[in-house]
């Protein structure tokens, strides 16, 4: 899908359609609205009069072969009240808009802006990539579908080249959020860690980022207990990958952002075997991984002035003779010791081990996301990611972050009294809480035990990162959240 800014009148565009947006109960059309109203003969306001337009958030209204307009259609989308609206609202409606005039075979398209400069365009420029996205993949019955171009029209022009690379910032960070859900999509016997290794390792090279894959020889000779723990009941060997994003003029001493990505590339839970009723669903449980190489990906085209380290570790969860078992106690690499209560709480093994790499590897501030509890689904359903961290004041910049990309995200206690919950009788921690409830919370706190005082930031996508439901502005299937928000807070350190 091409993309482009024009600057010629949208009037005498030919598309299939034009897109543009409608406050709620916007009754006197001004701007570029008004423009359109009056070249239609006061159209809209009898629509807005009959309560068939009335801005609400999302709706969609489309006109055909509007008066005064050379594209043939015109699409309106309600965009809510005026006051509240940002950009994250544009990104939502430029998404909608794209997948409503997609189904109905638009190849040509024209979204004509109201107001907003850069970042608004950016915004757009995300929302329609990130829609034009479907899980098909291996349909062969897919439809052909495809928008072939969208022409951005009415954005303010930054200073210099502004709206330019905000378009191209825009294309970016959008791809390499359908980068990720390609990956998430993809089926074990398609992803296997090699191959997820593999396709890290060619992403790294097109995209100009140094890159190291660990095969099991070097796990092993760097003492990664917890991850081998968990591989071990799997014929197919487990990897970590590195990959390294390095600034021009690095300062020697700066800080340096660690990426931690749970990439588990089945979970069946092991000897402590999960139920078959939507086992198929833990293909997904790489998605921490997938999130991490995506925002990577991104990272090397925008070229933040701090170092960043991607460190996955990437192996299958299975049940096996050589299987680790319920009671089994592994050395992590840091060499505190880990009773293996349940060995479906594999995430947190493999993140031990990944998170005290990360530190060893020079990070002084950590990010880590991962699929990691069903039971931060309970906590915040489908809608926030649940996002822990300390210090607080860290959190509270990531949270900022995921706020100005529009991604939903709730902070998490991390309180001490958690602390106890994961003390075991005969080793250092254990890998599940003791008591009742709280499960996200203790987990967390397990990955902190290898943190330790580094600046952490923990981000459980396991209820985020898939969505059985479409939604207007994205398709079902892999969400590819979390990864904007990381990719702006890494452009702010
Ligand atoms: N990969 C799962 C978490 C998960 C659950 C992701 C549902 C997506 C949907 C994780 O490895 C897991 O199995 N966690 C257990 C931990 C428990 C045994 C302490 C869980 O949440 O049930
Ligand atoms: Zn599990
Ligand atoms: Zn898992």
């Amino acid at each position: 899908m091409q993309i482009g800014l024009i600057t010629e009148p949208y009037s005498q565009l030919r598309a299939d359609a034009l897109i543009t947006y409608v406050f709620d109960a916007e009754n006197k059309f001004d701007g570029v609205l008004g423009e359109i109203n009056r070249e239609m003969n006061g159209r809209l306001e009898s629509l807005a009069a009959s309560g068939e337009l009335t801005g609400k958030s999302l709706e969609t209204v489309l006109v055909h072969f509007p008066q005064g307009l050379a594209a043939q259609r015109l699409l309106l989308v309600g965009i809510g009240k005026p006051g509240k609206f940002s950009a994250s609202d544009l990104r939502k409606i430029a998404g909608t808009a794209l997948r409503y005039l997609k189904s109905r075979g638009a190849k040509k398209i024209v979204f004509l802006a109201r107001e907003g400069g850069p970042e608004a365009a950016q915004a757009v420029v995300e929302g329609l990539i990130v829609a034009d996205f479907e899980s098909d993949k291996y349909r062969s019955d897919r439809k052909k579908q495809e928008v072939e171009s969208v022409s951005l029209a009415g954005f303010h022009t930054g200073v210099g080249g502004d709206l330019i690379s905000a378009v191209e910032q825009g294309r970016v960070i959008a791809e390499s959020q359908n980068f990720a859900r390609d990956l998430i999509n993809e089926p074990s016997n398609r992803l296997t860690p090699r191959m997820l290794a593999a396709r890290a390792e060619a992403m790294a090279k097109e995209a100009g980022l140094s890159v190291e894959i660990l095969d099991e020889r070097k796990i092993a000779e760097l003492k990664m207990g917890a991850l081998i723990g968990v591989a071990q009941g799997s014929v197919e060997p487990p990897r970590v990958m590195v990959l390294r994003y390095t600034p021009k003029n690095a300062r020697p001493g700066g800080p340096v952002l660690g990426l931690v990505g749970k990439a588990v590339t089945f979970d069946t839970g092991g000897i402590s075997l999960k139920p078959a009723n939507n086992m198929e669903k833990m293909k997904d449980d790489m998605g921490g991984g997938a999130t991490m190489l995506a925002a990577m990906r991104a990272l090397a085209a925008l070229k933040p002035s701090i170092s960043v380290i991607a460190v996955i570790p990437s192996t299958e969860n299975m049940p096996g003779g050589r299987a680790q078992k319920p009671g089994d106690v592994q050395v992590a690499m840091s060499g505190k010791t880990i009773e293996v209560i349940n060995t479906d709480a594999e995430g947190r093994l493999i993140l031990a081990d990944g998170i005290f790499y990360a530190r060893k590897l020079g990070c002084t501030h950590l990010i880590d996301a991962a699929t990691l509890t069903g039971a931060i689904e309970v906590a915040l359903a489908n809608v926030n990611v649940g996002a822990f961290g300390t210090p607080r004041e860290y959190l509270d910049q990531f949270l900022a972050s995921a706020k100005a990309v529009g991604e939903k995200m709730w902070p998490m206690p991390i309180d001490d009294e958690y602390e106890e919950m994961i003390k075991s009788n005969i080793a250092d921690i254990r890998n599940t809480g003791s008591g009742k409830g709280g499960g996200a919370i203790t987990a967390a706190w397990f990955l902190k035990e290898f943190a330790e005082d580094t600046p952490w930031i923990h981000l459980d996508i396991a209820a985020t990162c898939w969505i059985d439901e479409g939604r207007p502005w994205l398709a079902k299937g892999p969400t590819g959240v979390a990864i904007r928000s990381i990719i702006d807070f890494a452009m702010k350190m």
